[in-house]
Protein backbone atom coordinates (compact mmCIF):
# COMPACT_ATOMS: atom_id res chain seq x y z
CA UNK A 1 0.00 0.00 0.00
CA UNK A 2 2.77 2.65 1.33
CA UNK A 3 4.99 1.07 -1.45
CA UNK A 4 2.19 2.15 -3.81
CA UNK A 5 1.31 5.02 -2.27
CA UNK A 6 4.77 6.30 -2.48
CA UNK A 7 5.68 4.85 -6.07
CA UNK A 8 2.44 6.57 -7.32
CA UNK A 9 3.94 9.95 -5.89
CA UNK A 10 7.32 9.99 -6.96
CA UNK A 11 6.15 8.66 -10.39
CA UNK A 12 3.50 11.50 -10.46
CA UNK A 13 6.27 14.06 -9.77
CA UNK A 14 8.70 12.75 -12.10
CA UNK A 15 5.88 13.09 -14.81
CA UNK A 16 4.74 16.95 -13.24
CA UNK A 17 8.47 17.82 -14.24
CA UNK A 18 8.56 16.81 -17.53
CA UNK A 19 5.22 17.64 -18.72
CA UNK A 20 4.51 21.24 -19.84
CA UNK A 21 0.77 22.00 -19.95
CA UNK A 22 -0.30 22.54 -23.56
CA UNK A 23 -1.43 25.54 -24.37
CA UNK A 24 -4.50 26.57 -26.57
CA UNK A 25 -5.77 29.12 -28.81
CA UNK A 26 -9.20 30.82 -27.88
CA UNK A 27 -10.40 34.25 -29.50
CA UNK A 28 -7.15 35.75 -30.79
CA UNK A 29 -5.26 34.86 -27.47
CA UNK A 30 -2.79 31.57 -26.34
CA UNK A 31 -3.30 30.61 -22.78
CA UNK A 32 -1.72 28.59 -20.45
CA UNK A 33 -3.90 25.91 -18.53
CA UNK A 34 -3.79 27.88 -15.49
CA UNK A 35 -5.90 30.91 -17.30
CA UNK A 36 -2.43 33.54 -17.68
CA UNK A 37 -1.74 34.49 -21.55
CA UNK A 38 1.20 32.54 -23.48
CA UNK A 39 3.22 34.90 -25.19
CA UNK A 40 5.88 33.58 -27.43
CA UNK A 41 9.51 33.95 -27.08
CA UNK A 42 11.31 31.78 -29.85
CA UNK A 43 13.48 31.45 -31.69
CA UNK A 44 14.20 29.82 -34.82
CA UNK A 45 16.00 26.31 -34.60
CA UNK A 46 17.10 24.18 -38.07
CA UNK A 47 20.83 23.07 -37.74
CA UNK A 48 20.46 21.63 -41.07
CA UNK A 49 18.23 20.86 -43.62
CA UNK A 50 16.68 17.67 -42.10
CA UNK A 51 14.91 17.30 -38.69
CA UNK A 52 16.77 18.91 -36.11
CA UNK A 53 14.57 17.55 -33.85
CA UNK A 54 16.56 13.53 -33.70
CA UNK A 55 19.52 13.91 -31.66
CA UNK A 56 18.49 14.22 -27.94
CA UNK A 57 22.24 15.04 -27.00
CA UNK A 58 22.54 18.09 -29.15
CA UNK A 59 18.63 19.15 -28.12
CA UNK A 60 19.64 18.73 -24.58
CA UNK A 61 22.70 21.09 -25.08
CA UNK A 62 20.37 23.20 -26.77
CA UNK A 63 17.50 23.88 -24.82
CA UNK A 64 19.46 24.39 -21.75
CA UNK A 65 20.88 27.11 -23.46
CA UNK A 66 17.79 28.74 -24.56
CA UNK A 67 16.08 28.39 -21.56
CA UNK A 68 19.01 30.43 -20.18
CA UNK A 69 18.09 32.77 -22.61
CA UNK A 70 14.61 33.15 -21.48
CA UNK A 71 13.43 31.58 -24.85
CA UNK A 72 9.83 29.30 -23.95
CA UNK A 73 9.50 28.69 -28.02
CA UNK A 74 11.32 27.38 -31.37
CA UNK A 75 10.11 27.17 -34.49
CA UNK A 76 11.33 24.27 -36.68
CA UNK A 77 10.60 24.51 -40.42
CA UNK A 78 11.56 20.65 -41.57
CA UNK A 79 11.31 17.44 -39.62
CA UNK A 80 11.05 13.79 -40.64
CA UNK A 81 7.68 12.01 -39.47
CA UNK A 82 9.12 8.37 -39.62
CA UNK A 83 12.08 9.48 -36.72
CA UNK A 84 11.11 9.37 -33.27
CA UNK A 85 11.41 12.61 -31.16
CA UNK A 86 10.59 11.57 -28.04
CA UNK A 87 14.07 12.51 -26.29
CA UNK A 88 14.05 16.21 -28.10
CA UNK A 89 10.57 16.63 -27.29
CA UNK A 90 11.56 15.46 -23.79
CA UNK A 91 14.56 17.83 -23.62
CA UNK A 92 12.85 20.94 -24.91
CA UNK A 93 9.67 20.27 -22.17
CA UNK A 94 12.26 19.97 -19.48
CA UNK A 95 13.12 23.38 -20.67
CA UNK A 96 10.35 24.87 -20.32
CA UNK A 97 9.92 25.06 -24.72
CA UNK A 98 7.17 24.75 -26.80
CA UNK A 99 7.69 23.95 -30.71
CA UNK A 100 6.06 25.34 -33.56
CA UNK A 101 6.61 22.73 -36.68
CA UNK A 102 6.11 23.10 -40.32
CA UNK A 103 3.90 19.97 -41.56
CA UNK A 104 5.33 20.68 -44.58
CA UNK A 105 8.43 18.95 -45.14
CA UNK A 106 10.37 17.94 -48.17
CA UNK A 107 8.59 17.79 -52.02
CA UNK A 108 5.19 18.96 -50.42
CA UNK A 109 5.00 22.16 -50.09
CA UNK A 110 2.24 24.14 -51.73
CA UNK A 111 4.13 26.22 -54.56
CA UNK A 112 2.28 29.16 -56.12
CA UNK A 113 4.73 28.12 -59.70
CA UNK A 114 2.56 24.72 -59.90
CA UNK A 115 -0.30 24.42 -57.78
CA UNK A 116 -2.24 21.70 -56.43
CA UNK A 117 -3.41 20.03 -53.04
CA UNK A 118 -3.56 16.45 -53.43
CA UNK A 119 -3.37 13.61 -51.08
CA UNK A 120 -0.15 13.24 -51.66
CA UNK A 121 0.55 16.21 -49.52
CA UNK A 122 -2.30 15.71 -47.25
CA UNK A 123 -0.73 12.38 -46.37
CA UNK A 124 2.57 13.75 -45.46
CA UNK A 125 1.33 16.74 -43.45
CA UNK A 126 -1.00 13.95 -41.92
CA UNK A 127 2.25 11.92 -40.84
CA UNK A 128 3.83 14.85 -39.17
CA UNK A 129 0.84 15.40 -37.41
CA UNK A 130 0.32 11.69 -35.81
CA UNK A 131 4.14 11.99 -35.10
CA UNK A 132 4.06 15.57 -32.56
CA UNK A 133 0.49 15.66 -32.05
CA UNK A 134 0.98 13.90 -28.44
CA UNK A 135 3.39 16.27 -27.12
CA UNK A 136 1.66 18.75 -24.94
CA UNK A 137 4.51 20.87 -25.95
CA UNK A 138 3.52 21.14 -29.57
CA UNK A 139 2.21 25.02 -29.83
CA UNK A 140 1.60 24.85 -33.26
CA UNK A 141 1.74 23.19 -36.76
CA UNK A 142 2.63 25.93 -40.31
CA UNK A 143 1.00 24.55 -43.25
CA UNK A 144 3.22 26.62 -45.26
CA UNK A 145 5.95 28.85 -44.93
CA UNK A 146 6.03 32.21 -47.25
CA UNK A 147 4.61 30.48 -50.06
CA UNK A 148 3.40 33.62 -51.43
CA UNK A 149 5.97 35.82 -51.70
CA UNK A 150 5.92 37.73 -54.59
CA UNK A 151 3.62 39.09 -57.66
CA UNK A 152 1.02 36.63 -59.27
CA UNK A 153 1.98 33.81 -56.02
CA UNK A 154 -1.75 34.90 -54.83
CA UNK A 155 -3.70 32.38 -55.99
CA UNK A 156 -2.02 29.64 -53.84
CA UNK A 157 -4.12 31.46 -51.32
CA UNK A 158 -7.31 29.06 -51.83
CA UNK A 159 -4.69 26.20 -51.67
CA UNK A 160 -3.33 27.32 -48.13
CA UNK A 161 -6.95 27.43 -46.86
CA UNK A 162 -7.63 24.12 -48.36
CA UNK A 163 -4.73 22.59 -46.68
CA UNK A 164 -6.04 24.34 -43.07
CA UNK A 165 -9.49 23.14 -43.72
CA UNK A 166 -8.40 19.66 -44.59
CA UNK A 167 -5.90 19.17 -42.02
CA UNK A 168 -7.81 20.53 -39.12
CA UNK A 169 -10.59 18.07 -40.13
CA UNK A 170 -7.73 15.66 -39.93
CA UNK A 171 -6.69 16.49 -36.49
CA UNK A 172 -10.35 16.62 -35.07
CA UNK A 173 -11.32 13.47 -36.77
CA UNK A 174 -8.59 12.03 -35.08
CA UNK A 175 -9.82 12.97 -31.71
CA UNK A 176 -6.10 15.03 -31.16
CA UNK A 177 -5.89 17.62 -29.25
CA UNK A 178 -7.00 21.09 -31.12
CA UNK A 179 -3.20 22.12 -31.80
CA UNK A 180 -3.60 25.58 -34.18
CA UNK A 181 -3.10 25.63 -37.49
CA UNK A 182 -1.60 28.40 -38.59
CA UNK A 183 0.92 30.35 -41.48
CA UNK A 184 3.67 32.23 -41.41
CA UNK A 185 3.64 34.44 -43.76
CA UNK A 186 6.82 36.94 -45.61
CA UNK A 187 5.84 40.81 -44.76
CA UNK A 188 4.68 41.58 -48.49
CA UNK A 189 3.20 45.20 -47.92
CA UNK A 190 0.98 44.62 -51.52
CA UNK A 191 0.50 41.09 -50.17
CA UNK A 192 0.37 40.78 -46.42
CA UNK A 193 -3.11 42.79 -45.30
CA UNK A 194 -5.13 41.05 -48.07
CA UNK A 195 -3.50 37.56 -47.47
CA UNK A 196 -3.40 38.01 -43.17
CA UNK A 197 -7.44 38.98 -43.69
CA UNK A 198 -8.24 36.55 -46.76
CA UNK A 199 -6.93 33.41 -44.51
CA UNK A 200 -9.51 34.63 -41.78
CA UNK A 201 -12.06 35.61 -43.54
CA UNK A 202 -15.75 34.13 -44.52
CA UNK A 203 -17.15 33.18 -42.14
CA UNK A 204 -16.48 29.44 -40.98
CA UNK A 205 -13.56 28.83 -38.74
CA UNK A 206 -13.61 25.31 -40.43
CA UNK A 207 -11.84 27.03 -43.27
CA UNK A 208 -9.57 28.84 -41.86
CA UNK A 209 -6.25 29.27 -39.91
CA UNK A 210 -5.93 29.17 -36.34
CA UNK A 211 -3.11 31.56 -36.02
CA UNK A 212 -1.30 34.13 -38.73
CA UNK A 213 2.32 34.44 -38.57
CA UNK A 214 4.25 37.11 -39.68
CA UNK A 215 7.80 36.73 -41.19
CA UNK A 216 9.57 40.97 -40.33
CA UNK A 217 12.51 42.66 -40.41
CA UNK A 218 11.62 45.78 -41.14
CA UNK A 219 12.75 46.76 -36.97
CA UNK A 220 16.78 47.86 -37.53
CA UNK A 221 17.97 49.20 -34.52
CA UNK A 222 17.63 51.82 -33.42
CA UNK A 223 14.28 52.40 -34.56
CA UNK A 224 10.64 53.41 -34.06
CA UNK A 225 7.13 52.11 -34.06
CA UNK A 226 6.81 54.54 -37.07
CA UNK A 227 10.21 54.15 -38.48
CA UNK A 228 10.22 50.11 -38.67
CA UNK A 229 6.24 51.00 -39.78
CA UNK A 230 5.25 48.10 -36.70
CA UNK A 231 2.68 50.93 -36.40
CA UNK A 232 1.31 49.94 -39.88
CA UNK A 233 1.46 46.34 -38.90
CA UNK A 234 -0.23 47.05 -35.99
CA UNK A 235 -2.91 49.12 -37.74
CA UNK A 236 -3.82 45.23 -39.45
CA UNK A 237 -3.60 43.72 -36.41
CA UNK A 238 -5.98 45.52 -34.36
CA UNK A 239 -8.56 42.99 -32.57
CA UNK A 240 -7.18 40.39 -35.40
CA UNK A 241 -10.14 37.30 -35.44
CA UNK A 242 -7.18 34.62 -34.18
CA UNK A 243 -3.83 34.72 -32.75
CA UNK A 244 -1.10 36.99 -34.55
CA UNK A 245 2.64 36.81 -33.45
CA UNK A 246 5.76 37.56 -35.22
CA UNK A 247 7.33 34.25 -36.41
CA UNK A 248 10.87 35.65 -37.64
CA UNK A 249 12.35 38.81 -36.98
CA UNK A 250 15.31 40.27 -36.26
CA UNK A 251 17.20 42.88 -38.60
CA UNK A 252 20.88 42.31 -38.78
CA UNK A 253 21.54 45.91 -40.07
CA UNK A 254 23.59 47.32 -39.01
CA UNK A 255 23.69 45.13 -36.01
CA UNK A 256 25.19 44.06 -33.43
CA UNK A 257 21.10 43.67 -32.90
CA UNK A 258 19.89 45.35 -29.78
CA UNK A 259 16.38 43.99 -30.09
CA UNK A 260 14.50 46.84 -29.32
CA UNK A 261 11.88 45.71 -31.33
CA UNK A 262 10.65 43.05 -28.70
CA UNK A 263 10.22 46.34 -26.19
CA UNK A 264 7.46 47.30 -29.01
CA UNK A 265 5.97 44.52 -29.53
CA UNK A 266 5.82 43.51 -25.62
CA UNK A 267 4.33 46.96 -24.67
CA UNK A 268 1.50 48.91 -25.46
CA UNK A 269 -0.68 49.41 -28.22
CA UNK A 270 1.23 46.13 -29.75
CA UNK A 271 0.75 43.82 -26.84
CA UNK A 272 -2.15 43.94 -26.75
CA UNK A 273 -2.75 42.14 -30.29
CA UNK A 274 -0.02 40.20 -30.96
CA UNK A 275 1.31 37.04 -28.79
CA UNK A 276 4.61 37.22 -29.10
CA UNK A 277 7.71 36.73 -31.75
CA UNK A 278 10.53 34.15 -32.93
CA UNK A 279 13.73 36.04 -33.39
CA UNK A 280 15.61 34.25 -36.72
CA UNK A 281 17.87 32.25 -36.05
CA UNK A 282 19.27 30.01 -33.59
CA UNK A 283 22.83 29.19 -35.43
CA UNK A 284 24.89 31.05 -36.83
CA UNK A 285 25.62 30.41 -40.54
CA UNK A 286 26.19 31.50 -44.43
CA UNK A 287 23.24 34.51 -43.38
CA UNK A 288 24.82 35.60 -40.49
CA UNK A 289 21.36 35.45 -38.27
CA UNK A 290 22.75 32.90 -35.66
CA UNK A 291 23.01 33.92 -31.93
CA UNK A 292 25.16 31.14 -31.57
CA UNK A 293 27.64 29.24 -32.68
CA UNK A 294 29.42 25.43 -32.57
CA UNK A 295 32.88 26.13 -33.62
CA UNK A 296 34.46 28.46 -36.00
CA UNK A 297 33.83 28.72 -39.59
CA UNK A 298 35.34 25.48 -41.31
CA UNK A 299 37.76 26.47 -43.92
CA UNK A 300 36.99 23.41 -46.35
CA UNK A 301 33.22 24.24 -47.47
CA UNK A 302 33.02 21.26 -49.88
CA UNK A 303 33.08 18.93 -46.64
CA UNK A 304 29.66 18.15 -45.99
CA UNK A 305 28.73 15.40 -43.28
CA UNK A 306 27.16 14.90 -40.08
CA UNK A 307 29.26 17.98 -38.49
CA UNK A 308 29.65 20.77 -40.85
CA UNK A 309 27.22 21.71 -43.98
CA UNK A 310 28.51 24.99 -46.23
CA UNK A 311 31.45 25.74 -43.83
CA UNK A 312 29.07 25.59 -40.70
CA UNK A 313 29.62 23.36 -37.76
CA UNK A 314 26.12 22.04 -37.39
CA UNK A 315 27.03 20.39 -33.82
CA UNK A 316 28.39 20.25 -30.87
CA UNK A 317 27.66 23.09 -27.45
CA UNK A 318 26.56 26.15 -28.58
CA UNK A 319 28.55 29.12 -27.64
CA UNK A 320 27.18 32.16 -27.75
CA UNK A 321 27.46 34.82 -30.36
CA UNK A 322 28.28 38.23 -28.27
CA UNK A 323 26.52 40.74 -27.73
CA UNK A 324 23.53 39.75 -29.85
CA UNK A 325 22.72 36.41 -27.57
CA UNK A 326 23.13 38.38 -24.01
CA UNK A 327 21.19 41.29 -25.94
CA UNK A 328 18.48 39.64 -26.44
CA UNK A 329 18.49 37.69 -23.02
CA UNK A 330 19.12 40.81 -21.19
CA UNK A 331 16.14 42.26 -22.94
CA UNK A 332 13.36 39.27 -22.32
CA UNK A 333 14.80 39.09 -19.03
CA UNK A 334 13.18 42.42 -18.84
CA UNK A 335 9.82 41.56 -20.26
CA UNK A 336 6.87 40.60 -18.29
CA UNK A 337 3.89 40.73 -20.16
CA UNK A 338 1.13 39.45 -18.22
CA UNK A 339 -1.99 40.09 -20.77
CA UNK A 340 -5.37 39.48 -19.68
CA UNK A 341 -6.36 36.32 -17.96
CA UNK A 342 -8.96 33.75 -19.83
CA UNK A 343 -11.82 34.20 -17.42
CA UNK A 344 -11.69 38.38 -18.13
CA UNK A 345 -11.53 37.74 -21.73
CA UNK A 346 -14.18 37.86 -24.25
CA UNK A 347 -13.26 36.18 -27.51
CA UNK A 348 -16.49 37.85 -29.58
CA UNK A 349 -14.10 40.99 -29.00
CA UNK A 350 -12.45 40.01 -32.07
CA UNK A 351 -13.19 41.70 -35.53
CA UNK A 352 -14.51 40.14 -38.68
CA UNK A 353 -12.50 39.67 -41.67
CA UNK A 354 -14.34 40.54 -45.11
CA UNK A 355 -12.53 38.65 -47.95
CA UNK A 356 -10.65 40.74 -49.53
CA UNK A 357 -11.37 42.41 -53.40
CA UNK A 358 -8.55 41.47 -56.15
CA UNK A 359 -5.88 44.77 -56.55
CA UNK A 360 -4.57 45.91 -59.79
CA UNK A 361 -0.96 44.88 -61.42
CA UNK A 362 -0.80 41.54 -60.17
CA UNK A 363 -0.68 41.04 -57.09
CA UNK A 364 -3.96 40.22 -54.40
CA UNK A 365 -5.58 38.27 -57.25
CA UNK A 366 -8.21 36.28 -54.88
CA UNK A 367 -11.61 38.32 -55.48
CA UNK A 368 -13.31 37.89 -52.59
CA UNK A 369 -14.24 33.86 -50.58
CA UNK A 370 -13.10 32.26 -53.58
CA UNK A 371 -14.44 28.23 -53.59
CA UNK A 372 -12.08 26.35 -52.02
CA UNK A 373 -10.19 23.81 -53.93
CA UNK A 374 -11.16 20.46 -53.16
CA UNK A 375 -8.33 17.64 -52.37
CA UNK A 376 -6.64 16.80 -55.47
CA UNK A 377 -7.40 19.89 -57.51
CA UNK A 378 -5.13 21.52 -59.92
CA UNK A 379 -5.13 25.16 -59.68
CA UNK A 380 -6.09 26.47 -63.64
CA UNK A 381 -8.22 29.55 -64.76
CA UNK A 382 -8.18 32.56 -62.22
CA UNK A 383 -9.74 33.87 -58.96
CA UNK A 384 -9.86 37.73 -60.28
CA UNK A 385 -13.05 37.56 -61.89
CA UNK A 386 -13.60 41.49 -61.28
CA UNK A 387 -10.76 43.86 -61.15
CA UNK A 388 -12.09 46.03 -58.93
CA UNK A 389 -9.01 47.72 -57.39
CA UNK A 390 -8.46 51.47 -58.55
CA UNK A 391 -5.10 51.82 -57.32
CA UNK A 392 -1.93 50.24 -58.28
CA UNK A 393 -0.17 48.83 -55.29
CA UNK A 394 2.67 47.27 -57.62
CA UNK A 395 4.56 50.46 -57.79
CA UNK A 396 7.13 49.36 -55.29
CA UNK A 397 8.65 46.12 -56.21
CA UNK A 398 10.57 45.85 -53.59
CA UNK A 399 11.24 41.89 -52.91
CA UNK A 400 12.21 40.36 -50.28
CA UNK A 401 15.88 40.44 -49.15
CA UNK A 402 15.89 38.48 -45.84
CA UNK A 403 17.90 36.15 -44.75
CA UNK A 404 18.49 32.43 -46.83
CA UNK A 405 18.73 29.81 -44.40
CA UNK A 406 19.32 26.00 -44.08
CA UNK A 407 16.12 25.40 -43.08
CA UNK A 408 13.75 27.53 -44.77
CA UNK A 409 15.00 26.00 -48.43
CA UNK A 410 11.75 27.44 -49.84
CA UNK A 411 11.30 30.30 -47.69
CA UNK A 412 12.84 32.51 -44.64
CA UNK A 413 13.20 35.32 -46.61
CA UNK A 414 12.28 38.37 -44.88
CA UNK A 415 11.26 41.51 -46.21
CA UNK A 416 14.21 43.69 -44.55
CA UNK A 417 13.53 45.93 -47.03
CA UNK A 418 14.06 49.82 -45.03
CA UNK A 419 11.06 51.03 -43.53
CA UNK A 420 10.24 53.70 -46.04
CA UNK A 421 9.57 50.75 -48.20
CA UNK A 422 6.23 50.19 -46.56
CA UNK A 423 3.66 52.84 -47.28
CA UNK A 424 -0.26 52.33 -47.57
CA UNK A 425 -1.71 51.94 -50.34
CA UNK A 426 -5.01 53.91 -51.26
CA UNK A 427 -6.58 50.49 -51.14
CA UNK A 428 -5.04 49.07 -48.47
CA UNK A 429 -5.79 52.23 -46.24
CA UNK A 430 -9.80 51.94 -47.23
CA UNK A 431 -9.35 48.34 -46.31
CA UNK A 432 -7.85 49.30 -42.99
CA UNK A 433 -10.85 51.34 -42.32
CA UNK A 434 -13.23 48.65 -43.48
CA UNK A 435 -11.79 46.55 -40.91
CA UNK A 436 -11.78 49.29 -38.40
CA UNK A 437 -15.00 50.04 -38.82
CA UNK A 438 -16.39 46.27 -38.40
CA UNK A 439 -14.51 46.15 -35.47
CA UNK A 440 -16.04 49.13 -34.05
CA UNK A 441 -19.51 47.90 -34.87
CA UNK A 442 -19.06 43.82 -33.49
C1 LIG B 1 -0.01 15.06 -56.53
O1 LIG B 1 0.59 15.92 -57.50
C2 LIG B 1 1.96 15.65 -57.74
C3 LIG B 1 2.48 16.69 -58.72
O2 LIG B 1 1.73 16.70 -59.88
C4 LIG B 1 2.13 14.24 -58.26
O3 LIG B 1 3.49 13.94 -58.40
C5 LIG B 1 1.49 13.25 -57.32
O4 LIG B 1 1.51 11.96 -57.89
C6 LIG B 1 0.04 13.65 -57.06
N1 LIG B 1 -0.57 12.73 -56.14
C7 LIG B 1 -1.67 12.07 -56.43
C8 LIG B 1 -2.19 11.14 -55.36
O5 LIG B 1 -2.27 12.18 -57.48
C1 LIG C 1 -17.68 25.08 -42.74
O1 LIG C 1 -16.56 24.49 -43.41
C2 LIG C 1 -16.51 23.09 -43.29
C3 LIG C 1 -15.20 22.65 -43.93
O2 LIG C 1 -15.08 23.18 -45.23
C4 LIG C 1 -17.74 22.47 -43.94
O3 LIG C 1 -17.70 21.06 -43.82
C5 LIG C 1 -18.98 23.02 -43.28
O4 LIG C 1 -20.12 22.55 -43.97
C6 LIG C 1 -18.98 24.54 -43.32
N1 LIG C 1 -20.11 25.04 -42.55
C7 LIG C 1 -21.00 25.86 -43.05
C8 LIG C 1 -22.07 26.31 -42.10
O5 LIG C 1 -20.95 26.25 -44.21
Amino acid sequence: MLRTALYAAISGLAASAAALNAVEAYGNKFFNKDGSQFFVKGVAYQLRPEDPLVDTTQCTLDANLMKELGANTIRVYHVDAASNHDGCMKALADAGIYLLVDLDTFGTYIDPGNLYWNSTQYDKYAKVMDAFHKYDNVLGFFIGNENIAKKDSSPAAPFLKAAARDMKAYRDNKGYRKIPVGYSAADIKELRPMLQDYLTCGGNSSDNIDFFGLNSYSWCDPSTLTESTYDQLQLYAKNFPVPIFFTETGCIVPGPRKWDDQDAIFSKPMVDDWSGAVVYEWIQEGNSYGIITYGPPVKDVSQNDVNVVDGFVRKGTPTPKIPDFDNLKTKWASIHPTGVKKADYDPKGVSTRACPVSTAGGWWQVNGNVKLPALGETHSGTYTTVPSATADPSADTSSSKGPKATGSSKGGDGDSAAASDRQLTIFGASLATIVLSLAILL
